[in-house]
Parts: C-alpha cells; structure tokens; sequence
C-alpha cells in the first residue's frame, strides 16, 4: 500500500450494510455520439452540441452498446428472469428533451425512486453545459481553462464545477488486499494505486449506494498479475480472469446495481498492459462498463465514447515533484529525441531509419552513456513517442513534464483526457508510414507555431501532475471527470422498489 496514505486509507474500512431486496427493472440509454476512430474529431458532448430532440435512437447512428448488449445478451435471456433489461432503443420512445427535467418512468406509490431523481439531476446538468458553451460567467478561485487546448473551455469546465458539486461514485467494499483496495504507487502502474487510494478518502465517495451516479470496482490489475499470475500454469489467464469474474458475481449478486444496468454505470481502472484483456473477464465488464485504461488500443475493444484513456505516469518516488522542470523553449539545440527498447512494431522501422543517421535527430537504443534521460529532453525541442508492444508509454507524460513537445507515432491510439483536449494543438501525430519524413515534418513547423505548441503544453501540464492531496484540475480530478463525462453520456430508466 501506498505508505503515504496507510492511515487514512485503513480508517477507511468500514462494515457493510445491509441492502433491502429490491424489484429491478432497467433500461439503459447510452447518449454517447456515434463512435468515431480518432479522437481528435469526435466530440464527448453529443447532448451540447446537437438538440436532444435530435438523438439518432433509431437510426442508422446507433450507439456501440445498443449493439454490443443485443449481442451479449440475447433478449430471451433477458426475459427469463423478469426484467426489462435492454438497450434496443426501439422498445420506447426517445429520451425527454432538456426542457423536460423529469424522467419519463413510472413513479411508485405518487413518489419518485432514487434513480430517477438522480437522472433529473443530470437532466440539469446537462442542460447546464450546454448553456454554457458559449462562456460562462462562473467565477473560479484556482483555474479557469481558456484557449486552443481544449475543444470547448467554457464546457468543460462547467462540466468541471458540476463534477465538483454533485458526483459520486460509490466504492464497492468487498474484496481483501492486496488485490482489492490497493494497487502500486511507484514505479510505471502508478496510477492504479494513485486512485484507488485517492478516491477511497475523496469526498467523491459515497457510503449511500442509491445515492451514487456510478459504481467502482477497485481492483488493481498490476497487483492480479504480481500476486496470481504463474507463468508456469498451463493456461495462466484463467485464474486471473477468475478473479475479476467472480467479483463482479459477488456484487451483482449481493446489489442491484450491476443488474440494473449491465454495468454500464460501473467504472474499473488499470494501467497494466493486461487491463484491456483481464476486462474481458466478464463480458458486460467488456462490453458496457467504463474502462479507464492506460492502454487505450481501439483495436482491442478500446470504445472513445464509453471507456476512458489515463496517462501512464512513471514514478520513481512515489510522487512527480521534482520531475516537472523548466519549460523554456529556447536552448533546445536538439531537434528530436528518443531512446528506449526496441519492443513493438514501431519502434525498429523508427531505429532503422534514424539510429545514428543525423545529429539533429537523437535516436537510441540506450541513452548514451554518461547522458542523463530527462536532460536530453530538456535540450530537444520535440520528444518521440512511439508504441512499444502496447499504445501507452509514459513518455508522453515526460515529455510534458520537460516542456519538450511530445510526437506520438501510434496506432489505434487514444490520447489521454481527448474528451476535452485537443491534442493537435500541444503534440504532433506523425502516421508510421512517414517515419522516413520525420525531420522533414518537424522542420515544416514553423517556430512560432512551434513556441505556441510548447506553451500550451506547459499549461497542459498541470492535467497530467500527480499531487497528494490532489489538487483541482490534476490528474485525479481529470481521470474522475472523464468518467463523469461517460456517465452523463449514459441515462438510466429503472423503477425501484425499495
Ligand atoms: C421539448 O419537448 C417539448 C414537448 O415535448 C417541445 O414542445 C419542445 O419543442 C422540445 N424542445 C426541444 C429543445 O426540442
Ligand atoms: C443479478 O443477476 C444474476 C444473474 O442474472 C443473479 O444471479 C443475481 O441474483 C442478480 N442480482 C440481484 C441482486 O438480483
Ligand atoms: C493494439 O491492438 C492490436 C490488436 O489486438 C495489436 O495487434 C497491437 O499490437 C496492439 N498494440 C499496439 C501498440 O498497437
């Protein structure tokens, strides 16, 4: 466990309580936008940019989960058990318009269900964001997001103010450490233990289950493979997808919650490059829940409009100071800079044609002997960032850190945070196929635009920094604003009798 935070984190664990039975009918509608491949053109307010009128149910638009649950769960199998579970939009009508603030669902005994005074809620938020795209005369003591590196600033953070005054997340409490309620705090997974600890003692946190917009699984996948993982079983998948799986039983069985949506309000988090695949455990968990994941691959299953992309943040001591320097732009006599493994597809075709080839272009196996790392991303104007065996890498993250601007070479890849970031304006994208044109593409940026790529990453920055206690608008607060996004993108029809 993270030693900074033993004691809070300890005092945290309370006794459950006891859950009434409660009769469960749900329907679930995703608002989400239709999905797009590359984030840099969707956008993750489809209900502030277009009328609500106007959601495509029905058409030819139709969310990913409409037909990802079709498939998972065929509708006889819904039947079985009683319940209305289904996201075929054609079983009922639209969702209200903003207007309307009241769900449309059945009131019991002349008084509303938790749920949906809660969709109403969100009803209001949303309408709040909306009428805020065009400016907001909201004052903020800390921070207010302006400029080019956010798709809409006044959204966002209206969007922001509203995560602060209303979400809640609930935290299951089930599940022993070392693999519940835990994760790493140094080191490259980092973040799994970051937030699972942080979150614990937020004040996000809610006891009061009916109370929650979302529901977290708090499992950390780097400790699944450090404490199950046996490389000398036969298929050594299997217990650790068991894992998953039968925590996932324990709660749908125990609360209504997981069945009420089929886990489309429940969120996991992991950094290690077995998240993606350990989420296929259960393929609800897959399919409809939130998956904050470091390696955010859209050709694994990664789904922009329902699952969320964190930074992986390297952390040698447990906490960024010290790492974030000066972000000055000049004395940067290098033009590009990379060294590291030569895992991955990428990484080799990059080596091949620059390794050693030309002294503006720093390209490396090794950092070469007696350089320091981070001081050669001090001096480089630009710092490449190309896959290894997977997307993520935490040198994104470093190069924000070094003020140097980061060139991401990768595929399938979905950048951290590109729900409100625009990332064009603070990095390049350079495709595979032009590695060969890489200096030529780096020297067709003029330097004035060049200067404005690299304050904006300065200012970007903070969204990436790592804080104990956190601080408004650094990572953990953006990670949790990613999935307040997905949940407001989400409506939950359901009648509670409790
Ligand atoms: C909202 O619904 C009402 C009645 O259902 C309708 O009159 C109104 O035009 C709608 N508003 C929008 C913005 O679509
Ligand atoms: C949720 O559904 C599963 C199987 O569909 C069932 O075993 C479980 O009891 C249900 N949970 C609740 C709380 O009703
Ligand atoms: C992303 O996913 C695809 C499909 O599984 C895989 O081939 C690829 O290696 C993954 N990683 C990277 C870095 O592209």
């Amino acid at each position: 466990m993270c030693s900074w935070l033993k004691k809070s984190a300890s005092s945290m664990r309370l006794l459950g309580f006891i859950v009434p039975l409660m009769v469960v009918f749900g329907l679930v509608v995703l608002l989400g936008p239709s999905s797009s491949n590359w984030p840099f053109v969707s956008n993750y307010y489809p209900w502030t940019w277009s009328s609500v009128s106007n959601y495509n149910l029905h058409g030819s638009a139709a969310p990913p989960l409409d037909i990802d649950v079709r498939e998972a769960e065929p509708s006889v199998e819904n039947k079985k058990d009683g319940s209305i579970i289904t996201t075929d939009a054609s079983n009922f009508a639209p969702p209200p318009n903003a207007t309307k603030v009241l769900p449309s669902t059945p009131r019991i005994n002349g008084r509303f269900s938790n749920l949906q005074i809660l969709e109403a809620k969100l009803q209001r938020v949303r309408a709040a964001i909306r009428g805020a795209q065009n400016g907001n005369g909201i004052s903020d003591p800390d921070y207010i997001p302006t400029g080019s590196i956010y798709w809409n600033p006044s959204a966002f953070h209206r969007s922001y103010l509203e995560m602060e005054k209303q979400f809640k997340v609930f935290v299951y409490e089930e599940g022993e450490q070392p693999i519940f309620h835990n994760g790493p705090c140094g080191r490259i997974y980092a973040i799994e233990g970051n937030f699972i600890y942080k979150l614990e003692i937020s004040k996000f946190r809610t006891r009061n289950p009916k109370k929650a917009h979302v529901y977290f699984l708090p499992f950390s996948v780097a400790y699944i493979v450090r404490f199950i993982y046996d490389r000398n079983l036969h298929n050594h998948w299997l217990p650790m997808k068991q894992i998953i799986k039968d925590y996932v039983d324990l709660v749908a069985g125990k609360y209504p919650y997981w069945n009420r949506s089929l886990g489309s309000d429940h969120f996991m988090l992991s950094c290690h490059d077995w998240g993606p695949r350990l989420s296929k455990s259960r393929p609800e968990l897959f399919k409809n829940s939130i998956r904050a994941l470091c390696n955010a691959n859209t050709s694994e299953g990664f789904q922009p409009s329902k699952d969320v992309s964190i930074p992986e943040i390297k952390m040698p001591r447990r906490h960024t100071k010290g790492l974030i320097g000066d972000p000055s732009s000049s004395k940067r006599p290098i033009l590009a800079f990379f060294a590291g493994g030569l895992h991955g597809p990428i990484r080799p075709i990059l080596l091949e044609h620059w390794e050693n080839k030309d002294p503006d272009v720093q390209v490396h196996k090794y950092v070469p002997e007696g350089v320091s790392y981070s001081a050669m991303m001090t001096k480089s104007k630009y710092c490449i960032c190309p896959s290894g065996y997977e997307v993520a890498s935490p040198r994104i993250v470093e190069s924000l850190y070094t003020g140097c601007v980061p060139v991401l070479i990768k595929d399938h890849y979905v950048p951290p945070f590109s729900d409100v970031l625009n990332w064009k304006s603070f990095s390049v994208e350079i495709p595979v196929q032009e590695i060969p044109n890489l200096k030529k593409i780096l020297l067709g940026i003029s330097t004035r635009q060049y200067i404005r790529m690299q304050r904006r990453g300065a200012t970007v920055r903070r969204h990436f920094e790592v804080n104990l206690p956190p601080k408004r608008y650094d990572v953990f607060h953006m990670i949790l604003h990613s999935i307040w996004l997905r949940r407001l993108n989400l409506r939950l029809h359901g009648v509670e009798d409790s």
